[in-house]
């Protein structure tokens, strides 16, 4: 009796250990599933990038529009149905996220070589890594085996993703409600050295803030008037626009960011060490942005069983 109890005790355990293997991911999860994804996935984006640089930057904002609102499950791809506000339309998303149909592109791809295999989370989570590496900034070995969400949340999306209008403090606690720390926070905001924002984004900062450099904020407000111009765009880093390099944390030292939360990082706070740190040394700010990208991808993912593989990123099968 006491050796079947024993024994029933040990495959109860083995089958917890399993299924809490299952529930992590890995970066060979495709290895014998899709051997081809991440060659696929380098391919389209190489042509993407070189014809067009700020889908560059468009697909790691993705990924992190992705992995902020309940998680990289894909919701944010979904489109609206008639019972579900999704994402596309939630405040930071509505005409200024993109990049959809570069998922599609991609995801068409790895269908036709691995059919309901690879899903839509991981291959945004692949594109933005390789959006970065093929601007020019540092490349990392990508986990793997994310599911995808059959439902969206516009009020999930207005409640997690930050407005540029939040103070330091405020951006440090929406990332540690997600388990990233200060120097996740700072590290991760060096996305903003690609990429661009439109005059709505950045005109509360270049008009009314103190913290801005005058000559800075004279030559965007040509750009950005008062009233009017709203989709204008200026280069989020604007020494370096393409180039994924750490000329962002130096405009944030000559008082020259575009928006009022990335001046935040440097406003005589918590982050402004952190900021001179990534300034002047490329390798601290490439190990530190790889490794808070690989955090950004663990933020409640769907394994094993839950959620699905969708078909077709843009609707649930
Ligand atoms: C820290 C809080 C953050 C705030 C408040 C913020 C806010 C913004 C805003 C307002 C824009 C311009 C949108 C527009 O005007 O259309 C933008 C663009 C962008 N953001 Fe962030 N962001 C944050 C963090 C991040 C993170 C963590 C990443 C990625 C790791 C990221 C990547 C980008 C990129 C690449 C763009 C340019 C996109 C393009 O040109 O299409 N941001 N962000
Ligand atoms: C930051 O913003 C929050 C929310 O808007 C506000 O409650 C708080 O007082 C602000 N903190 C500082 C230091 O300005």
């Amino acid at each position: 009796m006491a050796s079947f109890r024993g024994g029933f005790l040990a495959v109860a355990i083995l089958s917890l250990l399993a299924s809490a293997a299952r529930a992590q991911l890995s970066p060979a999860f495709y290895a014998t599933t899709c051997p081809n994804l991440e060659t696929i996935v380098r391919s389209v984006m190489a042509q993407v990038v070189a014809q067009d640089p700020r889908m560059g930057a468009s697909m790691i904002r993705l990924f992190f529009h992705d992995c902020f609102v309940n998680g990289c499950d894909a919701s944010v791809l979904l489109d609206d149905t008639p019972t579900m506000a999704g994402e596309k339309n939630a405040m930071g998303n509505m005409n200024s996220l993109r990049g959809y149909e570069v998922v599609d592109a991609i995801k068409s791809r790895v269908e036709a070589a691995c059919l309901a295999t690879v899903s839509c989370a991981d291959v945004v989570a692949l594109a933005a890594r390789d959006s970065v590496s093929l601007l020019g900034g540092p490349s990392w070995t990508v986990m793997l085996g994310r599911r995808d969400a059959r439902v969206a949340s516009k009020d999930a999306a207005n409640a997690n993703l930050p407005p540029a209008s939040d103070n330091l403090s405020s951006l440090i606690s929406k990332f540690a409600a997600k388990g990233l720390d200060l120097r996740d926070l700072t590290a991760l905001s060096g996305a903003h050295t690609v990429g661009v924002a439109k005059c709505s984004s950045f005109r509360p900062h270049v008009y009314s803030d103190a913290n801005v450099d005058p000559g800075f904020a004279m030559f965007r407000k040509r750009l950005c008037p008062t009233v009017g111009g709203d989709a204008n765009l200026a280069p989020l880093d604007p020494t370096s626009p393409n180039r994924f390099d750490v000329s962002f944390y130096r405009d944030l030292m000559a008082r020259r960011a575009l928006l009022h939360s990335d001046q935040e990082l440097f406003n005589g706070g918590p982050a402004d060490e952190l900021v001179r740190l990534y300034s002047s040394n490329g390798g601290a700010f490439d190990r530190d942005f790889a490794a808070a990208m690989v955090k950004l991808g663990n933020i409640s993912p769907l394994t094993g069983s839950a959620g699905e593989i969708r078909l077709n990123c843009r609707k649930a099968n």
